[in-house]
């Protein structure tokens, strides 16, 4: 059986059901996207296979080939939640929600998975409420710490789930945001919150969402880190095989479009009518079909030859093109199109942790975003185009002098 390139359709194992995986997509060899270099480091650099597949069971899309978490999410990693003044806004209104809401009893409990640098929790801690933050990695659990966040700086897998319980009692909310589809093996995941969930309590978690990165061909949300691309069927039927039910789907314009889960254990609260209404969306999208799919793959193969095609015009024209947000999803972007110093001299970001490395697999400079007013920039291709408002307004004497953005979601475009 052949795919929409023409190529051999490979298969795999469903990290959520044991069911068959179709690939769809292949994204070929790639870095891992948070590894931002410094000049020595070029000539050991990690790379992996880097394609897409989805479950004939389940429907749950996925990665064909997993990377160690080790290897992610270490001592240095470099992501900082609280980088985007939108996401901090986000994440106070959140807690705030879940402490009006699940966490409103008497002494309740809130333990977040992959807590960062504590941009969530942190209104939890002011609130005086008790919560625990699993973070394994280094530096971001101690800009949480500084936060007065409390921390365990553990992967939260089901032995470390069941310590808490042992050790604080049962969780009244166990929340993660951008961090479950981060972990393929769901199993000790849903066993831990099997585990540390009281009676009533309810896990909800928050990711990009299936249904809008096949709206929008946003291919870069797919990554080393990204090895679950979440969809309200393929996380019905999770829950499901877990003794837990889905009772609540929230859309969330935040990262380009996710949807917020709610899980309650089986029969415990009635799902609300969203729930049945978002699949039945998806149905008549035809998300979780083969078909579908493979469609956007064809989709994305376009956006890489335009991508292309303009940023060699714009070489051969002489302008200067820079870029804009060292994300990890950009490094899907690069990789995928080949796109290296010669057709973008720079990257601008605002993280010291990314700052004067280079970007992973493409070796493209990052610099301080201090410096992109004064670089006199033809052209910016926008990598965090997720915050495109929040960069936008604030860098607006950019287009004022004359440049423009360019942009690859949904299609590629410029905006002058
Ligand atoms: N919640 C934040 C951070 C997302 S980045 C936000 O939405 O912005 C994902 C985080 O999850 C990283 O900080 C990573 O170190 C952490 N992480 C990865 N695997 C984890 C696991 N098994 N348990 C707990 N945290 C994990
Ligand atoms: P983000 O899109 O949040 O995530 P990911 O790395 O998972 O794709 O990353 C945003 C990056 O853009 C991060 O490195 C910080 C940077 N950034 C800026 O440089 N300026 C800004 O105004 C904002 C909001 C982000
Ligand atoms: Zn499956």
């Amino acid at each position: 059986m052949t795919d929409s390139a023409g190529q051999a359709r490979p298969q795999g194992t469903c990290r959520a059901c044991g069911g068959t995986v179709m690939q769809f997509l292949e994204l070929g060899r790639q870095p891992l996207s948070d590894r931002f270099l410094s000049q020595p480091e070029i000539h050991q650099e990690y790379f992996f296979h880097l394609a897409v597949g989805a479950c004939e069971r389940c429907t749950m899309v996925q990665l064909m080939h997993e990377v160690p978490r080790e290897q992610m999410f270490h001592e240095d990693y470099p992501y900082y939640s609280s980088g985007s003044a939108a996401m901090q806004k986000h994440f106070v209104d959140t807690a705030r929600h879940l402490l009006g809401t699940e966490a409103a009893g008497p002494d309740p409990f809130v333990v977040e998975i992959g807590c960062n640098d504590g941009v969530m929790l942190r209104t939890v801690h002011e609130a005086g409420v008790r919560h625990l933050g699993f973070e394994p990695s280094g530096k971001v659990a101690k800009a949480a710490r500084a936060n007065g966040v409390r921390v365990r700086g553990d992967f939260f897998e089901e032995s470390t789930a069941r310590e808490v319980r042992a050790s604080d009692g049962p969780a009244d909310v166990v929340f993660a945001a951008n961090t479950i589809c981060h972990i393929p093996d769901l199993d000790s995941v849903l066993q831990g919150v099997d585990a540390l969930l009281g009676p009533d309590g309810v896990f909800v978690f928050e990711d990009p969402y299936l249904g809008d990165i096949l709206a929008k061909t946003s291919f870069d949300q797919i990554y080393d880190e990204h090895f679950f691309l979440f969809s309200a069927r393929s996380v019905r039927a999770l829950a499901a095989s877990f003794g837990f039910e889905l009772v609540d789907v929230e859309r969330l314009p935040v990262h380009g479009g996710e949807v917020r889960y709610t899980l309650a254990r089986e029969g415990t609260r009635r799902p609300a009518d969203r729930v049945a209404a978002l699949i039945a969306e998806e149905d008549v999208g035809e998300v979780a079909t083969l078909a579908r799919l493979d469609r956007f793959a064809g989709d994305v193969r376009r956006v890489r030859d335009d991508l292309r095609a303009l940023l060699e015009r714009l070489k051969v024209e002489g302008r200067r093109v820079v870029a804009y947000g060292a994300t990890a999803k950009s490094a899907t972007v690069t990789n995928f199109c080949g796109i290296g110093p010669d057709l973008v001299s720079c990257v601008y970001d605002t993280t010291p942790a990314k700052q004067g490395r280079l970007t992973p697999g493409t070796h493209i400079p990052v610099r301080s975003a201090d410096g992109f007013s004064a670089d006199s920039a033809d052209y910016a291709l926008l990598f965090a185009w997720n915050h495109a408002d929040e960069i936008m307004a604030k860098e607006q004497a950019f287009r004022q002098a004359g440049g423009a953005w360019i942009l690859y979601v949904p299609q590629v475009h410029v905006r002058g």
